[in-house]
């Protein structure tokens, strides 16, 4: 590790489409009344739907916990009907944005370039992207798992630079372990987040020290205590887990 790089640990809730408004109040609300007992060393983040973050900024805008979004748009204005662009987020008080999720490069077309568009929307307005990155189960029986995460980094890194993911968050969320209860085993997550810090560092080994690095998929308390010991990982995406305030304030602790 280069000398004095201190990395933010980090949980960060995908709620994806759930949650009606009276849960998503009861959530934040649970959450705003139990983020005392996780420790300050600890950022959590929660990614609501667009039309909850105004009562999510009401909500948590006094304490420590951020929020952000699961997409953005890569323009950051004009004719595109039904879309959210990044200064949008920021003025809802967004640090964060998903970028990549395999679920929208599955069913809206979320092409590489795409992807690094809205990458590079988020830092112009200084969100900080959380590019997720994985392999299919397929690709992983072929022996692919690295070959198509350094793929997935590179559409993005040829069109943004290693500078830009200074700020950046890389989330590795295994397309097979999403939503599936299996989640996958610590010691290959952490082969797989060594793998792309080194990825990272043979660009810029300075940036690639700061560069905070997530495993998502299927986490659930039970796999957070063994996760989080692995020294390479600096936090988790939790999707399913992370609307149960109990649950993902215990996962939040675990580490
Ligand atoms: P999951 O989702 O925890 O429900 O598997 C993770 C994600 O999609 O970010």
């Amino acid at each position: 590790m280069v000398h004095g790089v201190e990395r933010q640990k980090l949980v960060v809730g995908n709620w994806k489409m759930n949650g009606t408004r009276e849960s998503v109040l009861k959530l934040l609300y649970s959450l705003q009344a139990g983020i005392s007992t996780v420790p300050r060393t600890i950022q959590v983040v929660v990614l609501p739907s667009f039309v909850y973050l105004e009562e999510t900024e009401r909500r948590l805008k006094s304490t420590s916990i951020a929020w952000g979004a699961q997409n953005v748009h890569a323009a950051d204005s004009g004719a595109f009907t039904g879309e959210v662009s990044a200064p949008m987020l920021r003025a809802f008080g967004c640090t964060y944005v998903l970028v990549g999720h395999s679920e929208r490069r599955r069913y809206n077309q979320g092409s590489g370039e795409g992807i690094a568009e809205k990458f590079q929307a988020a830092i112009r307005a200084e969100l900080r992207p959380i590019l997720c990155v994985g392999e299919t189960c397929e690709e992983r029986q072929a022996g692919e798992t690295l070959p198509i995460i350094y793929k997935q980094l590179d559409e993005v890194l040829g069109k943004v630079g290693i500078a830009s993911f200074e700020k950046a968050v890389i989330a590795y969320e295994p397309v097979w372990a999403i939503g599936t209860g299996l989640a996958a085993a610590p010691q290959p997550v952490g082969a797989v987040i060594t793998a792309i810090r080194d990825f990272l560092s043979k660009k810029d080994k300075t940036i690639a020290e700061k560069v905070g690095l997530l495993y998502g998929g299927s986490i659930t308390r039970h796999e957070a205590s063994e996760l989080f010991k692995l020294p390479q990982v600096d936090g988790g995406l939790v999707g399913g887990a992370s609307l149960n305030a109990a649950e993902f304030l215990d996962i939040a602790r675990s580490f």
